[in-house]
């Protein structure tokens, strides 16, 4: 049963549901909303990228899809990094927020509304929602004294004072407030029966078991307003009371659409809330346990997706280790990306990012898979069809394209279907791509240059072509969620006219390209690239994005060649610079006293060294090349300007330079003359 319908039944109710006629079922669906104390990273960029190929999905399954992305603006996290930055919270947070919604229109990954916590038809949202669960009986007064995470805006159960948050690790803060508290403990009941009835509303199973053994072991009051921060939204007539920032978040799922009002637009309640598996339980437990208490109809399914990971760690900003979209999208554009992130990490578990594995899959999977496959289709029909799709004639058929095609292609159809809505979205590609190398087979089989040499085999000629062409329209319908642009640029070329986002899956099978329609001109869609020059490229890019002013929270972008070794090539093939450019980069002769493996990271060391004036702490992705013992006493080339950053936790100050291989092995630059240690490079 589906949680709307066993709303019906249950003990809350189902409000409001499709008010409005629809010519098209509703599908809603949302990202977190992000906090604003940082910039995005790819780890946020690969939940939107996610929401937006679901979008696109159910769009060509007949949907009317709503989409809502957005910043969570409010809390002491946000309040203190405006702080840092002199200045108020609502400017600092303003000029974020504007850079998220502007990356997202930037990589074509908007959604169709950006909600900000700050916006006022939030507050009133917040205000009501929390008035509801009041007059229902479910929020009183108290005092609470505990252990607070700042960092995770969460109080830590069972926690004694200076105790570490056990999510990130870092010290938790006492704190005692007059608190409203949410009666959670109510719902403990209620949320087991709910889960029951609905097996598919927490995902992905592993997921699912999570948050089942927690409820079971019982709900705590939750405090749900703060006296201790004035950044969040009033508690109405209770100043200085304001809003916990969780139930101020999540309730931007419901402003976004409507807020009181949601009844009007008919998207409420959300199909589908996509979430890292790090906020899982508020989106699941206290989530629907607010709206059960406002008496509003509950989401119909939380997918938590894993992490995205690099140097075995999760990405984030305090762990340094982050990695920005616009370098790689310069380098490749966003399609390589969207590709590369939904083939490579199986959803719903942690994938490692690696830029080599991306260059990689670009040139095996794109270049030389659907770009070389469309350019040769339609170079071929083009050069013996005047650029006209051939009339196939399957008397002619060979082994190949021989009756069992058009079943085998709409089995495929019905197939790769089904994986996209159970979000397997590295199968689904999978799959396309078995087809795509299917016909790229057929096509060496078949040899259609050899068939265009006789004109006896004109006919054979034209089936071939035909059933290849055709190949290539279905599975670029089945690509378009994950590669939009891409893919309508080889659906165009096929003469095809309605716009590819238009087209119903459902509808598409074979045998639809109409012979005697006109192809385009074919154009190279993806073209191969350099692995080590693209690398060098984004790092290259990397290194001028982190010299252009961003806001004060940036942090600096990660250096793919391994964490504080600076790559060679990069420089190498970087633009141009000035003399003046190059003069910012302070290089010392370093000597290293000691080195040690950082525990749980294969590449990296940290190293103490020497670089004339002080002794510098560096963490240096050397380690798979170099053992420590047989660099201690080393001279190395220390770059000692960097802004220290924090790799796995430790502080690395300064980089120590060396070639990278094209594998990527690292190679350190060195002296064949003695050099004093301190000495500047120039
Ligand atoms: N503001 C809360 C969410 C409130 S939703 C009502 C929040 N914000 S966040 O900025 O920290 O974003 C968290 C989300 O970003 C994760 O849930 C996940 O979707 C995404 N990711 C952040 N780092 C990530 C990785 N390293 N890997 C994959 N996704 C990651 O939590």
């Amino acid at each position: 049963m589906r949680p709307a319908d066993s709303a019906r039944n249950g003990n809350f109710r189902q409000k409001g549901r499709m008010s409005t006629p629809r010519a098209k079922p509703k599908y809603y669906l949302t990202t977190p909303l992000y906090y604003t104390n940082g910039l995005p990273h790819i780890g946020h960029t690969y939940s939107t990228i996610v929401a937006d190929v679901i979008r696109r999905y159910k769009r060509m399954r007949g949907f009317d899809v709503f989409m809502t992305t957005g910043a969570d603006e409010h809390g002491v996290n946000v309040e203190r990094s405006a702080q840092k930055a002199g200045k108020s919270p609502q400017e600092f947070s303003t000029e974020i927020s504007v850079q998220w919604k502007r990356l997202w229109d930037e990589l074509g990954i908007p959604g169709d509304e950006f909600i900000r916590t700050t916006d006022e038809k939030h507050h009133r949202t917040v205000q009501w929602l929390f008035k509801r669960c009041r007059d229902n009986g479910y929020i009183v007064k108290g005092h609470y004294t505990g252990q607070y995470c700042v960092h995770d805006n969460a109080y830590v159960v069972d926690a004694g004072p200076g105790d570490p948050c056990p999510d990130c690790g870092r010290p938790t803060e006492t704190v005692t407030e007059e608190n409203y508290f949410f009666k959670l403990s109510e719902f403990q009941q209620k949320l087991l029966d709910f889960y029951a009835a609905n097996p598919e509303f927490i995902q992905p199973e592993s997921r699912r078991n999570e948050v089942l053994s927690f409820v079971n072991g019982g709900l705590k009051n939750l405090s749900i307003t703060r006296t201790t921060i004035r950044w969040g939204i009033p508690v109405p007539g209770e100043a200085p009371h304001v809003f916990y920032v969780w139930f101020d978040a999540l309730i931007g799922y419901l402003s976004a659409v409507g807020g009181p009002n949601f009844d009007q637009r008919g998207l409420w309640p959300a199909d589908l809330h996509l979430v890292g598996k790090e906020i899982i339980r508020f989106h699941a437990v206290y989530w629907p346990a607010f709206l059960m208490a406002a008496d509003l109809p509950l989401p119909r399914q939380i997918w938590a997706h894993g992490w995205l990971l690099f140097d075995s760690e999760k990405m984030s900003k305090s762990r340094g280790n982050v990695v920005r979209p616009r370098p790689i999208v310069g380098a490749l554009g966003i399609e390589p990306l969207r590709f590369y992130l939904l083939r490579e990490i199986v959803f719903g578990q942690d994938g490692s990012f690696s830029y080599d594995a991306l260059v990689t899959r670009y040139n095996s999977d794109l270049a030389n898979g659907l770009g070389n496959l469309a350019s040769r289709t339609l170079t071929m029909i083009e050069r013996y069809f005047g650029g006209e799709i051939p009339k196939p004639a399957p008397e002619q058929g060979g082994e190949t394209d021989a009756p069992g095609t058009a079943e085998f292609a709409n089995e495929a159809l019905t197939k790769i279907m089904h994986l996209y809505d159970r979000l397997n979205f590295s199968q689904a590609l999978e799959s396309i791509w078995e087809i795509v190398g299917m016909i790229d087979k057929y096509i060496s089989v078949e040899k259609p240059w050899a068939l265009a040499e006789k004109p006896e085999d004109r006919a054979r000629l034209a089936s071939v072509l035909y059933t290849s062409a055709e190949g290539l329209r279905i599975v670029t319908a089945l690509a378009h969620p994950v590669l939009p642009q891409a893919t309508q640029k080889i659906w165009s070329q096929l003469g095809q006219t309605e716009p590819l986002s238009g087209v119903q899956l459902d509808l598409l099978s074979w045998g639809q390209l109409r012979p005697g329609t006109k192809t385009g001109k074919p154009e190279g869609i993806f073209p191969r690239v350099d692995k080590s020059e693209t690398i060098a490229r984004i790092e290259a890019m990397e290194q001028e994005q982190n010299k252009t002013p961003m806001p004060p929270t940036a942090a600096a972008a990660s250096t793919p060649a391994g964490p504080g070794v600076a790559a060679a090539p990069a420089v190498a093939t970087a633009a141009k610079i000035g003399i003046e450019d190059f003069a910012k980069v302070e290089m010392r002769v370093g000597q290293v006293k000691t080195a040690e493996r950082v525990a749980g990271a294969d590449r990296l060391l940290q190293l103490q060294v020497d670089i004339g004036d002080e002794v510098r702490q560096i963490v240096a992705g050397l380690a798979l090349v170099y053992k420590p013992e047989d660099l201690v006493g080393r001279k190395v080339v220390v770059v000692t300007n960097l802004q220290p950053r924090k790799l796995r936790g430790v502080e690395s100050n300064g980089m120590i330079v060396a070639a990278s291989l094209p594998d990527g092995a690292p190679v350190l630059a060195g002296f064949l003359e003695d050099v004093p240690v301190g000495a500047k490079l120039k």
